[in-house]
């Protein structure tokens, strides 16, 4: 059995394999401009953040109905499910789907769907964050939340994602006062690329919870001190670190250092079929390529059902933490 985690860094569409890309453009008559999903597959290769989004986006347009939502949130959960992830706090880009005349019911229904049927069918809980695109305007951003009300029941959290330098945080400010009137959580995507200034102002300015990624914020002492004193928890994307040369290889990756800084940091896939693992994946290469040992691997877990948003169900938080607490590594082979 897995180690029991929370996953609270994962696009939806960024769960998107190649297989499920090529069978919903058959079904909904959308030509990709790509031959099969090994050609595909083999133009992952990413210079950068926007890079990534070029392809990213490109590829959505084959998510166009409720079962198309419902299909791909499914088969995430059955991946994450195997990998041990017993939560999901899971993202979805409003903008890139109504731009496409896709109504945005029709995703948060689609996705909803799924989750309500995850918790059946492989006992897994789920939570929506809705992210707004941060390179289109913050007017766009207020109309999304304004679209976003018949569904707000079925959403926990507001995100920022997409591209980030450029775009800082303070560009949304009413956008996330008027979720938090609204009564949504707050979390943002700040020092992926962007600046530690970028940290601060999410935290300062937005008000969020968590910062996702925030990889940064090592460049800055005192942020990284704050950070460990508020208990700020730190989504953390290693493989997506990499694949996006946020570093040049893993085991560069400062996670340790900051696990030793007294930041509470989590592990995450952020978008797993771009970049070669699931967070059960990504557990295990941290631990090859940081040798981290079953203590930090099990410091991790503890922290993701923290951090995680589960303050309407703290008796399966608590639960969720004794089995992490509980969990026997067993006796590994020697390599
Ligand atoms: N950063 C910003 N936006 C994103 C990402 C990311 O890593 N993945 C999907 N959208
Ligand atoms: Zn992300």
């Amino acid at each position: 059995m897995p180690l029991p985690k929370a996953e609270l860094h994962v696009h939806i569409e960024g769960t998107l394999e190649p297989e499920l890309a090529f069978a919903l453009a058959a079904r909904n008559g959308v030509e990709l401009p790509y031959r099969d999903t090994e050609e595909l597959r083999r133009a992952y290769l990413f210079q950068d953040l926007q890079s990534f989004l070029d392809l990213y986006y490109g590829l959505t347009a084959v998510l166009r109905t409720h079962d198309d939502f419902t299909e791909l949130a499914d088969a995430y959960l059955a991946r994450a499910t195997a990998q041990g992830v017993r939560h999901a706090e899971i993202f979805f880009d409003p903008q890139a789907h109504t731009a496409r005349g896709v109504p945005i019911g029709t995703v948060v229904e689609g996705l909803a769907r799924a989750l309500t049927a995850g918790e059946e069918r492989y006992g897994i809980s789920g939570r929506l964050i809705m992210c707004f695109l941060r390179d289109e305007s913050a007017e766009s951003a207020m109309h999304t939340l304004e679209a976003a009300k018949p569904y707000l029941h079925r959403i926990t959290a507001v995100g920022l994602d997409s591209a980030e330098v450029g775009h800082p945080p303070s560009k949304f400010r009413e956008v996330y006062a008027a979720a938090e009137a609204l009564g949504l959580r707050k979390v943002a995507h700040a020092g992926e690329e962007g600046p530690p200034s970028y940290i601060r102002e999410a935290l300062d300015v937005l008000g969020v919870e968590r910062i996702d990624h925030g990889l940064r914020c090592t460049e800055d002492r005192d942020l990284v001190e704050r950070l460990a004193r508020e208990r700020i928890p730190l989504t953390l994307c290693p493989l997506s670190n990499v694949r996006l040369r946020a570093i040049d290889m893993l085991e560069e990756h400062p996670l340790r250092d900051m696990m030793d800084a007294g930041l509470l940091c989590t592990v995450n896939s952020d978008d797993p079929a771009y970049f070669g693992g699931y967070v059960g994946d990504t557990f295990h290469a941290v631990r090859e390529a940081l040798g981290l040992d079953d203590e930090r691997l099990r410091e991790l877990a503890r922290n993701s059902f923290e951090a995680s948003f589960l303050e309407d169900d703290e008796e399966r938080r608590a639960r969720l933490i004794a089995e992490v607490e509980a969990y026997d590594f067993g006796v590994r082979p020697p390599e």
